[in-house]
């Protein structure tokens, strides 16, 4: 048949998943460069100590953080970089097993960010003996940056290392993710695409209907003069 759309299931698969996938991709590219990292919130025994560091939870996901890089990875320690505390416990924060921490910096400082996560055994392990411990969904997370700019050599031959050890501004985001892929921040937009892709289909056969009755005699004067 000439003129009607073929709405096919694939085709209807393609029409929603091109826009959503379209906008996991871009998402993280809106804010310059970015390192992800996913992990599981399993249950650890762990004693309740407080670390000196940056916590992230349900109130506060967000951190800027000032990270010194290194130069090479043979420079890496546990003490280079920073640490963060990632406080999963919260009773609103229970019904998700799989969360994301998003690393971002300014295109500007040419480097790579590295990060990992730790149940608390790995981190805390000296201070577990002798402790009560409880279970806890608490994580902590080893950020390190390296700097991968080209040295410029100064014209006076003066040492420009220095300026590759300058901090890089990193913003840190905690999220759940929602059935263990979508971040909760994209979860409005992807409601809203859907609900134009929803409309979309809806109106489509209306649309490729009334398109039919006014092509219709143009179609049946073509089919006439073919035949002539
Ligand atoms: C979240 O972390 C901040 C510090 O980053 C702390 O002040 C606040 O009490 C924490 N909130 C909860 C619910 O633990
Ligand atoms: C790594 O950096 C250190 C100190 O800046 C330097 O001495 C060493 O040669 C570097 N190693 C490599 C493989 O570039
Ligand atoms: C947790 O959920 C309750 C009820 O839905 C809500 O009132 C409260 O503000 C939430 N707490 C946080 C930290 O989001």
């Amino acid at each position: 048949m000439i003129g009607t759309l073929n709405l096919c299931p694939r085709s209807l698969l393609s029409l929603v998943s091109v826009p959503l996938l379209l906008l996991l991709l871009l998402a993280p590219c809106a804010q310059g460069n970015t390192e992800i990292i996913n992990f599981m919130a399993t249950l650890a025994e762990s004693p309740d100590i407080v670390l000196p560091w940056t916590q992230l939870n349900i109130t506060n996901r967000e951190a800027s953080l000032n990270i010194t890089p290194v130069l090479n990875s043979t420079e890496v320690w546990p003490q280079s970089g920073i640490w963060l505390t990632l406080d999963l416990d919260d009773p609103n924060w229970s019904s998700y097993n799989k969360f994301t921490l998003r690393a971002s910096w300014p295109a500007s400082h040419p480097c790579d960010i590295y990060i990992r996560t730790f149940d608390p055994q790995h981190v805390a392990s000296q201070l577990l003996r002798n402790r009560p411990l409880h279970p806890t969904r608490r994580k902590y997370a080893h950020i390190h940056v390296i700097n991968t700019g080209i040295p410029t050599p100064s014209s006076i031959g003066e040492d420009m290392t220095w300026l590759r050890r300058e901090p890089v501004p990193v913003t840190l985001i905690l999220e759940p993710l929602l059935l263990g892929v979508v971040p909760q921040s994209v979860v409005p937009v992807i409601t809203l695409l859907s609900g134009a892709v929803a409309m979309m289909i809806m109106i489509m056969p209306t649309a490729v209907g009334y398109y039919n009755t006014i092509t219709i005699p143009f179609k049946q004067g073509l089919l006439r003069r073919k035949q002539e």
